[in-house]
């Protein structure tokens, strides 16, 4: 499947080394390049891999860049490169950092790989994918954060336990940015094509979208040390696919709205056509007055961090820090 395919991955973490995992032993492209600062760690973690795949029977070769300069002619990159909360820092300060390192590295990937859609990954993932577009200097169509496929899965799962039945069959819908604010969508929801709404209370429903919206907290909680990234690098893993395989699927995706819902200049999470060219078309759908307050509270969030880039002049900058 795909020979040829290259998909490049900066930050070779938890989040980034399963994702490569997850697509070599599927067979998804041709090959994996996986960069890291962390150069030992990057290479034990690539051969590992490739070894991985070589057991299945795949032909997906897992390889590292030692610098930028040999992530060249990617089809897709993703980055999920970032620093964690250490004690005493503030969110701004988190933010400050991880915009700092998108910045190095999406210019790497603008530089080396001009034709590549870059998938983002680091959080503040809305922040940071509106980071990567400018930085970039990428068409919005070739820049896209993962979000919403990992939250609406999380719903999806909060679901069939409450339900105690429909695994596979639920289809869960969420919109707006991957903070507290996003917005669960019950009305967009089905199991089997059932309403949510004729399957729970309304009771019930609100425990799912409360659960849904904590549900990275609720992880980090057990893990201490690190978050979520099973279920991340899957979702992050089947809109590569979607994009290599040119399929044209719908999947919530965090892109930068120039008119659509009546926002832009803003990076939200919406409904997205996935191809070969990226996030090939936004879905527009109805939003009741409820839902659309919510979603707008949602961007005023997104709004924040970026006021604080600005404030800190983060876009006048030429050099990394
Ligand atoms: P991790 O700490 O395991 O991995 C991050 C990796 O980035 C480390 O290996 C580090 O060495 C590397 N790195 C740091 N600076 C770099 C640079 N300049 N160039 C290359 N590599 C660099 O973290 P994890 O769990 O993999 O998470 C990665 C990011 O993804 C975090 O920001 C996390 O909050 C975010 N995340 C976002 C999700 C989403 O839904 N959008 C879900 C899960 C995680
Ligand atoms: C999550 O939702 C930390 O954004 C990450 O698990």
């Amino acid at each position: 499947m795909n020979q040829g395919k290259r998909v490049g991955i900066i930050g070779a973490g938890n989040v980034g080394a399963t994702v490569a995992y997850s697509l070599a032993v599927r067979g998804s492209c041709h090959e994996i390049i996986l960069r890291d600062n962390k150069i030992d760690i990057a290479k034990g973690k690539a051969l590992d891999m490739s070894q991985a795949a070589s057991a299945v029977r795949s032909h997906t070769v897992v390889t590292v860049a030692e610098d930028m300069s040999e992530l060249t002619n990617c089809d897709v990159v993703v980055v999920t490169a970032g620093s964690p909360r250490m004690p005493g820092m503030s969110r701004d300060d988190l933010l400050m950092v991880n915009a700092h390192i998108t910045k190095e590295v999406v210019r790497g990937v603008a530089k080396y790989s001009p034709n590549a859609v870059i998938i983002m990954v680091s959080n503040p993932l809305d922040a940071m994918t509106y980071v990567a577009l400018k930085e970039s200097g990428f068409n919005r169509s070739k820049v896209i954060g993962m979000a919403g496929v990992l939250d609406s899965s999380r719903m999806a799962a909060f679901i069939q336990e409450k339900l105690g039945y429909g695994g596979g069959q639920i289809r869960a819908s969420v919109m707006g940015g991957h903070g507290d604010d996003m917005v669960p969508l019950p009305r967009y929801s089905t199991v089997a094509g059932v309403p949510l709404t004729d399957l729970l209370s309304e009771e019930e429903i609100v425990e799912v979208v409360t659960r849904t919206r904590h549900g990275g907290a609720e992880i980090v909680n057990y893990l201490k040390n690190a978050s979520a990234y099973y279920a991340p690098a899957k979702s992050t893993s089947i809109m590569v696919e979607a994009i290599l395989k040119d399929t044209k699927q719908i999947y919530p995706c965090a892109v930068a709205l120039d008119g659509e819902y009546g926002y832009e200049d803003i990076v939200s999470g919406v409904p997205t056509m996935l191809g070969s060219n990226g996030a090939e078309k936004i879905i527009e759908i109805t939003l009741d007055e409820k839902e659309k307050q919510m979603f707008s509270k949602s961007c005023a969030s997104v709004s924040r961090l970026i006021d604080t880039l600005n404030q800190n002049n983060f876009f006048k900058e030429n050099s990394t820090k």
